[in-house]
């Protein structure tokens, strides 16, 4: 495996890894985040040539979000009947552990380089009271390219007081080769059967909703322009998609969804041992970035933001996000990056 270090700019730093296939992987200190990853000579996600653009852009693509993803309703939660109020950064709501978070972060980072996988290795702290979040938390996020094509997450968290923490990573695809086209024509499939409705402000309300007959349905891989076509109550709301989907078993050998581009010489394969992934279609209005030249935003990128769907903290049937005292979890997300020459 061949790995270079490169400055990218505010003192982070850009490490790429690349293997015998081609295939390159670029993260950097800033947010512990993907900016690169590529195969075929294309470039698969959205990201920035330098730290100052995300700085001045949008920190939270690519990056490590926590300590939470998605949306507390109302900053508000309970652990062992003691109330916390943390940040509201998204009208009443806490939104991805309020900012700045793990995606404004310088975290600290090592190498590691093997035979068959190279890893970068990033350890963050986030001191008790961030954003009123109880514990003082000790992150470590590990990004790992294998030679079989594999981009891998591997993240783990221990804190010294029971507290919330369901991270993920904001990685946005757009698998075409051309950055600025949406992603109507890519197909998805996920091993989903149910999702979590959302209501106006964005937040879950706690129910399961069943996708058999509705534009939710990717059980049968399928163009995603049909879902922006299928104009319905909950892609209104958003513009789009921005919802958890819950899978139908877990675990990480379940391939839990496929995207693949729109001429299907790649397709990228999620596995993760998390519940959960939440989609978002980048719905950004008429706002765009200029990202590699390009003009990007609305629709023209997909998020696969693998976690406990949003709201677990005040319902069970979404799974159980606090992390008790001295009690370290680990979390594993893949991307199999599947291509023809
Ligand atoms: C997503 C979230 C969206 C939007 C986006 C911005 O995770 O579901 O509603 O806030 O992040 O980063």
């Amino acid at each position: 495996m061949q790995i270079k270090e490169t400055d990218f700019g505010q003192d982070y730093h850009l490490i790429t890894i690349e293997n015998k296939n081609g295939v390159e992987l670029s993260v950097s200190d800033l947010g512990a985040r993907i900016v690169s990853l590529k195969a075929l000579n294309r470039e698969l996600v959205w990201g920035f040539e330098s730290a100052h653009e995300y700085l001045d852009n949008d920190l939270t693509i690519g990056a490590m979000i926590g300590r939470t993803a998605g949306r507390i309703a109302n900053g508000r939660f309970d652990i062992a009947g003691k109330t916390y109020q943390v940040s509201q950064n998204s009208g009443p709501h806490n939104l991805h552990g309020g900012m700045p978070g793990f995606e404004s972060a310088k975290w600290e980072y090592t190498v590691l380089n093997g035979e068959n996988e190279a890893s970068v290795l990033f350890r963050l702290t986030s001191p008790d009271g961030t954003h009123g979040f109880p514990g003082n938390l000790e992150v470590e996020v590990r990004h790992t390219l294998t030679s079989d094509n594999l981009w891998r997450v591997t993240t783990r968290g221990v804190t010294d007081e029971a507290t919330l923490f369901n991270p993920t990573n904001h990685v946005y695809f757009n698998l075409s080769g051309d950055l600025s086209e949406t992603i109507d024509q890519h197909s998805l499939y996920l091993n989903s059967n149910s999702f979590a409705p959302i209501i106006n402000s964005g937040i879950t309300d706690g129910t399961k909703a069943d996708v058999s007959g509705t534009p939710f349905d990717f059980q049968q891989e399928k163009k995603i322009v049909d879902f922006f076509n299928s104009r319905q109550p909950q892609s209104e709301i958003v513009d789009g998609i921005d919802h958890p989907f819950f899978f139908k078993q877990t675990g990480l050998r379940f391939m839990q969804a496929k995207l693949t581009s729109p001429d299907e010489k790649l397709a990228i394969e999620l596995f993760t041992d998390r519940p959960t992934v939440v989609l978002f279609s980048g719905n950004f209005g008429k706002d765009y970035y200029l990202m590699r030249g390009k003009k990007v935003g609305r629709h023209q990128g997909l998020t696969f933001e693998t976690q406990f769907a949003p709201g677990a903290e005040r319902f069970s049937s979404f799974g159980n996000i606090v992390l008790p005292a001295d009690f370290p979890k680990e979390t594993i997300t893949e991307y199999k990056i599947n291509f023809k020459e």
